[in-house]
C-alpha cells in the first residue's frame, strides 16, 4: 500500500472558477485537506471547444499541475472536460481521478412529474456520456437540454462581485421550459460547475424548479477514497494556480481568500 504524505493535496482542475462549486462541497467534508485549485483561464471557455481540443489539452495541463504539486488525487471539476476526455486523462495520469459529469442519476430520482432539464456547456449536452447517463438512469423520463454558456459568464462575473443582469438566468431557464414538455419541468441539472455559483438567481427566474448537481457525491466520492490516510493537524492555506494573467485574478482574491486560497501561482 502506498503511503500518502499527510501534505499531499487535492488537486481541483476546472476551465475558471466553476470548481469552487465543487472544493467547497469537499472542503465541507474534509476542511483540512490542502487545496490546489487550477484553473486553465488561457482555455476558458471550454464550451466552445472542440472535442479533439479539449481532449488534447486537458492531459496535458493536468500532467504538469500533477507533476508539480504531486496530489494525493485529482477531482475534474467540469463537466464539458469531463464528459469528453476523462478516459484519456486517467489513462495519462499515475494518480486517482474522481470526475464531475452531469447529476442525472440524482435528478430522475427526484422528479415528480417524469420531465428533467439538463444546462450545460453546448460541448457537454451533445456528449454520448449524456445519452449514456440519460438510458441509465433516466430511460423513462423525458430530458430536455440547453446550452447556456452565458451563465459560465455570469458566474465568473458574480465571483468578483460585478453586477449580472437578470434577464440572463430567466433566458437560461426559458431555453428548457419553452420546449415541448417544459410546462411539466421539475428538476434541472446544472450541469457545468460554473452554474451552482448562480443557482439563488435561477431560482428566482424559476421558483418552482428544484436544481441537483453532483458536488454532494463527489465530496462523498473523496471522503471514501481517503477513508485511510492523514491530514495535516492544522489547515494549510490553499494555492490557486491559473494559465492565465495572474494579474487578471484580483477582482476574485476576496471569493478566494473567504475559501482559504492565499496564494495565486501561475503555470
Ligand atoms: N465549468 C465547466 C463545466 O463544468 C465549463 C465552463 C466553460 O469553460 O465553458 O462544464
Amino acid at each position: 500500500m502506498t503511503i500518502v504524505p499527510d501534505v499531499a493535496p487535492i488537486l481541483f482542475f476546472d476551465s475558471g472558477i466553476g470548481g469552487l462549486s465543487v472544493l467547497k462541497a469537499v472542503q465541507a467534508a474534509l476542511p483540512r485537506a490542502p487545496i490546489v485549485f487550477a484553473a486553465d483561464y488561457a482555455g476558458l471557455p471550454y464550451g466552445t471547444k472542440t472535442e479533439d481540443e479539449i481532449s488534447a489539452r486537458v492531459p496535458a495541463l493536468l500532467g504538469r499541475w500533477v507533476e508539480r504539486y504531486q496530489p494525493r488525487l485529482v477531482i475534474i471539476a467540469c463537466n464539458t472536460a469531463c464528459t469528453i476526455a476523462l478516459s484519456h486523462v486517467r489513462a495519462a495520469l499515475n494518480v486517482p481521478v474522481v470526475g464531475t459529469v452531469p447529476a442525472i442519476k440524482p435528478a430522475a430520482e427526484a422528479t415528480e412529474t417524469g420531465v428533467i432539464g439538463l444546462l450545460g456547456t453546448a460541448a457537454t449536452i451533445r456528449q454520448v456520456y449524456v445519452d449514456a447517463l440519460h438510458a441509465a438512469h433516466a430511460r423513462q423520463f423525458h430530458l430536455l437540454r440547453h446550452a447556456a454558456p452565458e451563465l459560465v459568464h455570469a458566474a465568473e462575473a458574480k465571483m468578483r462581485g460585478e453586477v449580472v443582469d437578470p434577464a440572463i438566468y430567466a433566458k437560461a431557464m426559458a431555453g428548457l421550459m419553452d420546449q415541448p414538455f417544459g410546462e411539466r419541468l421539475d428538476v434541472t441539472v446544472l450541469g457545468c460547475t460554473h452554474f451552482p455559483l448562480v443557482e439563488d438567481e435561477l431560482l428566482v427566474a424559476a421558483p418552482h424548479m428544484r436544481f441537483v448537481d453532483g458536488a454532494a457525491g463527489i465530496a462523498r466520492r473523496i471522503c471514501h477514497l481517503t477513508k485511510d490516510q492523514s491530514w495535516p493537524e492544522k489547515k494549510a492555506d490553499g494555492i490557486f494556480v491559473t494559465t492565465g494573467e495572474v494579474s487578471a485574478l484580483g477582482s476574485l482574491l476576496p471569493a478566494l481568500f473567504s475559501l482559504g486560497i492565499t496564494h495565486i501561482q501561475s503555470l
